[in-house]
């Protein structure tokens, strides 16, 4: 039977449908009344037939939650007024948050997902500028000259790279933060982040769809988002999907146990815990 991930675009698909789920539950974290149409059937069936797949969606509300968190008090208190979301899939922040008019937010992904965006999301408004550009994130040119363009649009740039990072190589996201540095105006990046055991055990539960959607999982690295640092960025804030779940009242079961037992555990079993995956915002190192 072929997989229901059939290229990496679908996982954007994936998302999606959880974020439905999530804007219709009565105490919904956030209410993304678009995600049902962008996540459609596809991204249904994505979530009825890769195992495990059904109980997950609480990662994906704490992320987009949190990230939220993260915009929104980074437009606030501190000046940003240009948003660059890279890999944007089917996230439609910009109808669903209450931006302000004059912020510009940029969408950049290939060119399948954002024709298909375009076409479902006729008719709707988005609450700020919005501007979609395709480009292939692999292509270095492409990107630079994405990047420079980009840049000039406003004072102070947030990126955001949302599900993006673990389906590349470290040498690619290496390279990628090493561009991003290189543009004045981005002064910060919000990320969600996996660590090497839970590369692991999603690559092992998920094998054959994600192999056969080219999207197994890659960049996990055990430093965490201290692997930035040589590429000009450091980590301002990190917040892990073990306290955040909690935080949320989305922890599962297993977390819950975790939290209960933890104080039997060493400290740096712990922190490993910790560092197995979260989001971070990150600050650029240049002056
Ligand atoms: C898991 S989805 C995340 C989408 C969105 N950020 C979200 O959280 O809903 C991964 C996204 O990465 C995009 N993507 C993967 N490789 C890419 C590349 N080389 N260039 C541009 N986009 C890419 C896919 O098309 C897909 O939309």
């Amino acid at each position: 039977m072929p997989s229901v991930i059939q290229n990496i675009s679908d996982t954007a698909r994936w998302v999606a449908s959880y974020r439905a789920m999530e804007s219709e539950r009565p105490d919904a974290l956030f209410r993304d009344p678009l995600a049902r149409r962008l996540g459609g059937n596809r991204g249904e069936q994505i979530v009825r037939t890769m195992p495990l797949a059904a109980t997950s969606g609480w990662v994906i509300s704490v992320r987009t939650a949190v990230l939220d968190e993260f915009i929104l008090s980074t437009i606030e208190k501190e000046g940003v007024d240009l948003v660059l979301n890279l890999a944007a899939g089917f996230d439609a922040r910009p109808y669903r948050l209450p931006l302000p008019p004059t912020l510009t937010w940029v969408e950049v992904d290939l060119p399948g997902v954002l024709e298909e965006k375009v076409q479902l999301l006729e008719g709707e408004t988005p609450h700020c500028r919005l501007e979609r550009i395709t480009a292939d994130l692999s292509d270095v040119d492409a990107r630079r000259a994405v990047f420079q363009a980009v840049g000039a649009k406003g004072t102070k740039a947030l990126i955001l790279t949302e599900g993006l990072l673990m389906y590349l190589a470290d040498w690619q996201v290496a390279s990628l933060a090493s561009d991003l540095a290189q543009v004045p105006t981005f002064r910060l990046w919000a990320m969600d982040s996996i660590g090497p055991e839970m590369k692991r055990l999603l690559n092992l539960i998920w094998f054959r769809h994600l192999t056969s959607g080219n999207a197994t999982f890659k960049f996990a690295p055990r430093e965490g988002a201290r692997f930035f640092h040589p590429f000009g960025w450091a980590q301002r804030e990190y917040r892990s999907y073990e306290t955040e779940s909690r935080r949320l009242n989305r922890a599962p079961l297993v977390a819950e146990a975790w939290h209960r037992l933890q104080w039997l555990a060493l400290p740096v079993v712990r922190e490993l815990v910790r560092s197995e995956g979260g989001m971070a915002l990150l600050e650029s190192r240049k002056r």
